[in-house]
């Protein structure tokens, strides 16, 4: 089998981030060692409801690896596998924090393969520390008036405040439902 001839090794992150957590960063830092570039892919996905609108999480991910040299911030919708052949990549890198991801990142994984057998999904563990770490219970815990310093960057904690203003300042719940 010839050999592939060098290229630069560019690997799409892709995910919700909704918002960015220090596991997510914890795993780019990973992917930056490994790959010549990462493209942070933020998932526009209409169907959901996020804390933050897309613009906002493309704002606050960029704003937090400002300083990151090999890694670019973008946007996408529609199938991955396309995206990630528009952007000339051949790698798609997922974090696996513990066994209960495997079956979801698997599923998806192999139908990713299916779609574009040229794409490799490659897994990727965290530390250990952020192995329970996800953007879902940080928002759980931002909004129920816990302390999120330490999960995520400080960018994200003061938009995060700012989102949920009456909780995080540890004050009672005022509003009824809906006031997220
Ligand atoms: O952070 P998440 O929510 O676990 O990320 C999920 C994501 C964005 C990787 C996944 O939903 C995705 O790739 N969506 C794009 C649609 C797609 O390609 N679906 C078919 C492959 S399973």
């Amino acid at each position: 089998m010839p050999r592939p001839t060098a290229r630069p090794r560019l690997a799409v992150y892709p995910g919700t981030f909704d918002p960015i957590t220090n596991g997510h960063l914890d795993l780019i830092e990973r992917g930056c060692r490994l790959f010549d570039r990462v493209i942070v892919a933020i998932l526009e996905n209409p169907d959901k409801a996020p804390l933050f609108p897309l613009r906002e999480r493309a704002r606050l991910i960029g704003e937090v690896l400002k300083s990151t040299p090999n890694v670019s911030v973008d946007t996408f919708n529609g199938l991955l596998v396309d995206y990630v052949r528009r952007m000339g990549a051949h790698v798609i890198v997922r974090g696996l924090r513990a066994v209960s991801d495997f079956e979801y990142e698997f599923q998806m994984a192999l139908m990713n393969r299916r779609l574009d057998p040229g794409v490799e999904t490659v897994f990727m563990m965290p530390a250990e520390a952020y192995s329970y770490l996800s953007s879902r219970l940080v928002k759980e815990v931002a909004f129920l008036g816990g302390d999120v310093s330490g999960l995520v960057p400080p960018t994200v904690a003061r938009a995060m405040a700012k989102r949920m203003p009456d909780r995080a300042a540890g004050g009672k719940r005022r509003g009824g439902k809906g006031s997220r």
